[in-house]
């Protein structure tokens, strides 16, 4: 069996434990671990604009021993129509996983369905379960624990940042609380799933149009753009139903006195956060945008473990 990770529900809670663990143990040693040794190659293909996406996974599979190709996949003959099915024939002969930045959560599962290596998601339209694990990580650093902790999204909550904390915050037992306006609300489906992960674990799952309500008592407030990569057409109808849901000083004064501010990056400052809550004491950034190397790379080695490896299978 071939491991990939599509969703955030594509790891157990064990597993995300798991994963998280090895990420703290891989940011304390960076090189103990090389299971890309070869070194092995990894493809990084983007349909969208990254920096840490592109950064981490580059620097990341690096470190495990490995060479990382990125290539935007408008460059490739994916761009011109070449089947999903060809080419994962062939990039499965090639590289050791694949990392896919693209739309559509559709192709990423259609890849996957394809391909005799791990497809990992490195953003799509519905979600972002890279970006979480670093957030989880970046949590646990500060707090020391997750299950229990109450995390409130503030801003778009029909995005993929939304679904991926209610889906991968769910796995770890938090308590997620979307704040967003009518008409971005998170899907359905999404929401349902995240309340079935929540009643297994311990955690639960609240959305609502009252930002201050959301953020009230909050251990975790995390906002994302209000105007995702692909919506530019939409910029400026996105503005006034946001406004409301601003992380400023006064929604900070809700939260826990000791809450922590995420945010996945790019950041705009004076629209979904202003400048003195991003730049403040309560900020932790900066560690979640470094977070996203260790987390990746513990991923990958454990979607590597997990897997049946083409290359460590006799010749048939
Ligand atoms: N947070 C994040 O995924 O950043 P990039 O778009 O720069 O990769
Ligand atoms: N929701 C944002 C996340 C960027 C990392 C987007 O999709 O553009």
């Amino acid at each position: 069996m071939t491991r990939h990770f599509l969703r955030d529900d594509d790891l157990t809670p064990e597993e995300q434990t798991r994963v998280l663990d090895l990420a703290d143990e891989m940011k304390r040693d960076r090189f103990a671990y090389r299971p890309l040794a070869g070194p092995r190659t990894v493809a990084l293909l983007f349909d969208k604009p990254s920096t840490r996406t592109r950064l981490s996974f580059s620097v990341g599979v690096a470190d495990l021993g490995g060479s990382p190709l990125v290539l935007d996949s408008g460059s490739t003959q994916m761009g011109r129509g070449e089947p999903l099915e060809d080419t994962a024939r062939v990039l499965e002969r090639q590289v050791a996983a694949v990392a896919w930045r693209t739309f559509s959560q559709a192709d990423v599962e259609n890849l996957a369905r394809h391909i005799g290596v791990p497809v990992i998601n490195a953003l799509t339209d519905e979600f972002h379960p890279c970006q979480i694990l670093a957030d989880l990580q970046t949590v646990r650093e500060v707090k020391g624990f997750l299950a229990g902790l109450t995390l409130a999204y503030l801003g778009d909550g029909a995005n993929n940042m939304s679904h991926s904390y209610l889906l991968g915050c769910a796995t770890a037992g938090m308590h997620v609380r979307i704040g967003a306006p009518d008409g971005f609300h998170p899907d359905e489906v999404v929401l349902t799933r995240a309340r079935e992960i929540a009643e297994g674990t311990g955690g639960s799952v609240t959305v609502t149009t009252d930002a201050r309500e959301a953020a009230e008592g909050a251990d975790v407030v995390a906002t994302d753009t209000w105007v995702s990569m692909g919506q530019e057409d939409e910029k400026e109808d996105r503005e006034a139903p946001f406004r409301p849901y601003i992380v400023d000083e006064a929604l900070m004064a809700a939260a826990r006195p000791e809450a922590v501010v995420l945010h996945c990056l790019p950041a705009y400052r004076g629209k979904e956060i202003t400048a003195g809550v991003i730049d403040g004491p309560q900020s932790v950034v900066w560690d979640e945008a470094e977070n996203r190397r260790h987390v990746q790379k513990a991923l990958l080695t454990h979607l590597l473990e997990s897997s049946d490896d083409p290359e460590s299978e006799p010749e048939t």
